[in-house]
């Protein structure tokens, strides 16, 4: 009897910890980035030297180039921002890496809804 309730509360514990990182997802990835790929687009950062370049103009680790209150101030502007970025560093990205990366700027520097 123990048993079966203990296991029924597992049960319930485990699809509660589902819907909280479902809820999650869903606050960092805005609804004009659907589909992105947060753990690809960390990546794709990391392999393309944004940071390393970023970090010759602006010192630091580089975010300070991340101006959310600057010319970036949107959804839309930040994808362009990294087509752009993508066009003339000749990255060769796909769409759905462009915003696979976006998302990822908007999650850790631009917080846009
Ligand atoms: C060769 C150097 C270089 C590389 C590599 C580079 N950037 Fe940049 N990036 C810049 C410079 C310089 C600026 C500032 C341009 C300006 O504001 O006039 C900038 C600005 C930006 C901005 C706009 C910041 C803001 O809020 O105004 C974003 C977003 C950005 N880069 C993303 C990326 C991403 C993503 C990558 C990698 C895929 C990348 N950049 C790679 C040089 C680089």
């Amino acid at each position: 009897m123990f048993n079966r309730n203990h296991k029924q509360m597992k049960h319930l514990l485990w699809i509660l910890l589902c819907s909280v990182v479902v809820a999650a997802t869903a606050q960092t990835v805005p609804e004009l980035y659907q589909g992105a790929d947060l753990p690809l687009g960390e990546k794709l950062i990391a392999d393309s030297q944004c940071d390393a370049c970023h970090t010759r103009n602006v010192g630091g680790n580089g975010y300070a180039i991340y101006r959310p209150a600057g010319r970036v101030n949107s959804l839309g502007a930040l994808r362009g921002q990294v087509e752009a970025c993508n066009t003339m560093l000749n990255l060769g990205l796909f769409p759905d890496e462009v915003t696979s990366i976006a998302a990822v700027l908007n999650r850790d520097h631009y917080r846009f809804k």
